[in-house]
């Protein structure tokens, strides 16, 4: 995979989606194929404001729901740089979970005022990705899956909403042209071969019409 500039790559997906498995394996090929490639994810809980997002999901804390909203972009926010510095020197971003997950599970609260276009905004200026690899499960396939942690949002009616919600997401035209849905309830293998096959392409693209990073809009 040659090309000028590294591509920005997100896996999205319901919690147990197998999302960072899929991120791990595609950063591995990648590498194994020479590639330079960034592993990152949201929300980065190491950081002060992650810090508080991550009391906030293991219930320590407690926080009015436009503020987590507004706390996790801000999470993305401070990155967003680190971010746009990689892709230009020639590294590819892999990125488990997005604004994508900023939206629909915010949205998903069902807070009244907050729905997908509202959560939304903080997003826009923020790197758009190349490519958004959504990780297809049902909330009761991905319930079986060991089940669900203890997290705050893991619970099977808000992970429903979720899904429904990353449907309606992709109605945005933006987000119909950058998000590619992959069924995850095949094999890890399978699942695997269909992420390398999308990601080639979307490569192949990029270097074809030799396309700037944009950003959300
Ligand atoms: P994780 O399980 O991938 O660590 O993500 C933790 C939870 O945070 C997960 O249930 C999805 C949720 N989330 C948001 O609500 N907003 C966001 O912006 C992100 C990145 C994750
Ligand atoms: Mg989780």
């Amino acid at each position: 995979m040659g090309g000028t500039r590294g591509m920005l790559i997100v896996f999205e997906g319901l919690d147990r989606s197998g999302k960072s498995t899929q991120c791990e394996k595609l950063v591995q090929t990648l590498r194994n194929e020479g590639e330079k490639v960034e592993h990152m994810q949201f929300p980065n809980r190491t950081t002060p404001i992650g810090q508080m997002i991550n009391e906030y999901l293991t219930g320590e804390s407690q926080q009015e729901d436009h503020v987590i909203h507004l706390l996790f972009s801000a999470n993305r926010w401070e990155s967003a740089q680190a971010i746009e510095n990689h892709i230009r020197a020639g590294t590819t971003v892999v990125i488990d979970r997005y604004s994508y997950s900023g939206c629909v599970y915010s949205a998903a609260k069902q807070n009244k005022a907050m729905d997908l276009e509202w959560c939304r905004q903080p997003e826009e200026g923020l790197p758009r990705p190349d490519l958004c690899l959504f990780l297809d499960l049902s909330s009761e396939e991905a319930a079986k899956r060991g089940g669900f942690g203890t997290e705050r949002y893991e619970k099977q009616d808000l992970q429903a909403r979720v899904r429904e919600l990353y449907t309606e997401m992709r109605q945005h035209e933006d987000e119909r042209e950058d998000i590619v849905v992959v069924n995850a309830g095949q094999s890890i293998e399978e699942v695997q071969c269909e992420v390398l096959k999308v990601v080639k392409e979307a490569r192949r693209q990029l270097d074809t019409q030799g396309l700037e990073l944009r950003h959300m809009r």
